[in-house]
């Protein structure tokens, strides 16, 4: 089929290279022109393992292209796709302004039936709005063509997004028409393993569904990280008791971790904007209220153990920092808790050294050149001239470090172990003083 994608953000680059992997000819558009060309080159933007191959092998074969020209894109496209930012505004909604201009845009443009898929996150009722944008501009026109908008959420995790997106686990479609349904269908049908993933509802119910996902799962992270802070209260140790009710099929292992808080560009943005959403339409979303609420104060815990370790004398004291992206697999900083910490600390009179596989070019684009920040090249490195050391995100490699390199290297042996990595026992058998969160038992 021939797909048209407006946006070459996450979801849109990848989204793309899927599409295109499938054996669809398609065509991204986006009016970042140095993205453009580099994409050209098979140069990724972010960083997100598989991508880059699939990216690379469907330019050269033709499959996927990239222009910064919406006329011929749009020409081109039986499918057209939006994917394109909804940052939150002031007040915590979603800004469609960059959707709205895309569907804009294709109404100036379209010039047979056309299907217009709405991937961005968007709040419910967008496709009607989208409807009415796109309406408005053939009117203006003069014309009458057909098209259909449908509501199809994507559900990419970021570091496995490539995976999710080849292999999903459901494929929404918002619609309420059988021919576009019929056309979405047909552009899936290589995505259903085994069985049909496919489910099929309205588009408003669509649109929700992808908030109440994603909502869902902020609210387990905030529900743990609540029982963490009364397992610390209490002389328990959070780790066991998220084994004890994870093995019950109805609660389930995944999204129970304790940590740092949640990060990253969707929960937060979108726990805040079905919050409004609700008081838009006259009700109070108390439970989500209270899952940012948690995650916010969460997202200072690390923090507050340093301090209270020091005595609350911080100032002049160097950290040595493991992980500053908001999760492994990706260089990606928005919301993450790293920089909370970072914050907090250099407004203390800190010193951060720190090491991230991926995500220190990004924090250095963040954050600059200063004097209370050291990137390193290696995780050992940030300990050089520390005094204690915290873990913020859970890459791979800082798993089973060398608790005896560790204690030799610091200045006040501590680790304060923001994702619950270690055995506290063994930490401490290895001579160091150990935080995790939740971990009453071993305070
Ligand atoms: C999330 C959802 O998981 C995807 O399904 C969704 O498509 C995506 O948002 C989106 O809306 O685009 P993502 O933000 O990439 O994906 O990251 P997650 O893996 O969900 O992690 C989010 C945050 O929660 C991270 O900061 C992570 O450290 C934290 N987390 C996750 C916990 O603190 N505890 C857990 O048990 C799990």
């Amino acid at each position: 089929m021939k797909v048209t994608i407006f946006g070459t953000g996450y979801v849109g680059l990848v989204t793309g290279a899927c599409l295109a992997e499938m054996g669809n000819h398609v065509v991204c558009v986006d009016i970042d022109a140095g993205k453009v060309e580099r994409l050209k080159k098979g140069e990724i933007p972010i960083y997100e393992p598989g991508l880059e191959p699939i990216v690379k092998r469907n330019h050269a074969s033709g499959q996927l292209d990239f222009t910064t020209d919406p006329a011929p894109g749009i020409a081109h496209g039986q499918v057209v796709f939006i994917a394109v930012g909804t940052p939150p505004d002031e007040d915590g909604s979603a800004d469609l302004k960059y959707v709205l201009s895309v569907a804009r845009t294709i109404g100036e443009h379209i010039d047979r039936y056309t299907v217009v898929v709405n991937k961005s996150t968007v709040p419910v009722g967008t496709a009607d709005r989208v409807r009415d944008a796109i309406a408005g501009e053939l009117a203006k026109r003069g014309v009458a063509i057909e098209f259909d908008v449908v509501s199809n959420p994507e559900f990419l995790k970021e570091g496995d997004a490539v995976e999710d997106c080849l292999r999903p686990d459901r494929i929404i479609i918002g619609s309420s028409s059988e021919r576009a349904i019929g056309v979405l269908r047909k552009l899936y049908a290589p995505f259903n393993r085994n069985h049909d993933r496919t489910v099929v509802m309205d588009e408003r119910s669509a649109e929700l569904t992808k908030y109440a996902a994603n909502a869902m799962l902020a609210t387990k992270i905030s529900f743990m990280n609540e029982i963490a802070n009364i397992a610390e209260r209490v002389g328990a140790d959070v780790e066991l008791v998220r084994q004890g009710i994870g093995s019950d099929p109805r609660i389930g292992y995944a999204f129970i971790y304790p940590g740092a808080g949640y990060g990253g560009s969707c929960f937060p943005k979108d726990v805040q904007a079905l919050e409004r959403t609700a008081r838009g339409v006259g009700y109070s979303a108390r439970l989500l209220g209270a899952v940012e609420s948690v995650n916010h104060d969460q997202k200072t815990k690390l923090f507050e153990l340093i301090q209270r370790h020091f005595g609350g004398q911080i100032a002049g004291k160097t950290i040595a920092l493991w992980g500053l992206a908001f999760k492994p697999n990706t260089d990606d900083m928005r919301e993450a808790s790293s920089r909370h910490l970072m914050e907090a600390l250099w407004k203390a009179g800190a010193k951060v050294r720190a090491f991230d596989p991926e995500a220190s070019h990004e924090t250095h684009r963040i954050y600059g050149d200063r004097d209370d920040l050291v990137l390193c090249e290696s995780a050992y490195q940030a300990l050089d001239g520390a005094d204690v050391l915290a873990i913020v995100t859970e890459w791979k490699a800082f798993r089973s470090p060398d608790f005896a390199r560790i204690r030799d290297m610091l200045a006040e042996p501590a680790v304060f172990d923001g994702r619950n990595l270690y055995d506290p026992v063994a930490v401490e058998e290895a001579g160091l003083a150990y935080y995790g969160i939740g971990r009453g038992r071993s305070l």
